[in-house]
């Protein structure tokens, strides 16, 4: 009799599952999405270790390294891009200011490396560092300044 019970509980409870919206088994990918994709200010950091390590290699002259990390850099703009387009912190399309900030100034690094020319290196890099701020003080989190 106890047994009858306990099944007409579980048969119960297994209804009320089905009766909510989201059963155990229905996954919302959004949900599953939101908590595993990294949020735009841990993408942020990991930018930030490749920006540090440009800076060591262009002292080392490592140019392999500097081009490395450049790559590095450009896979996170592309899931910036892909991830956090239109967030809600930023004042235009994440692409748009990529465009103007981050673009031009790689493209001109990538070259100095091509010509092994270590001062250019360094002024692009200042360059560099400039516009990362730039894109902060745009977007009112002009206080986060990196050097
Ligand atoms: C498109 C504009 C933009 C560009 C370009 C940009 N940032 Fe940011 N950055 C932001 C915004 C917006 C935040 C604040 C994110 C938040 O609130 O979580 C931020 C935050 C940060 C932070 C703080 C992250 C934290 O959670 O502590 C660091 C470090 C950082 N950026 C480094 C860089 C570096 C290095 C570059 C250049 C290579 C760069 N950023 C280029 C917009 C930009």
């Amino acid at each position: 009799m106890n047994q009858y019970y306990i099944l007409i509980f579980v048969i119960a409870l297994l209804s009320s599952c089905n009766d909510s919206k989201k059963g155990i088994l229905e996954i919302d990918n959004h949900e599953v999405e939101s908590n595993l994709v990294p949020g735009i200010g841990e993408y942020m950091v990991q930018l930030e270790y490749h920006y540090h390590a440009i800076k060591a290699a262009i002292n080392d002259t490592n140019f392999k390294r500097v081009e490395f990390e450049i790559n590095e850099m450009d896979e996170v703009f592309e899931k910036i891009e892909h991830f956090h387009n239109q967030h809600e912190k930023l004042k235009q399309p994440f692409s748009t200011l990529n465009q103007s900030f981050m673009m031009p100034v790689l493209h001109e690094l990538r070259y100095a490396v091509s010509r092994k020319n270590v001062d250019s290196c360094l002024v692009i890099f200042n360059q560099l560092s400039s516009n990362c701020n730039a894109c902060h003080a745009l977007n009112d989190v002009g206080f986060i300044k990196v050097k």
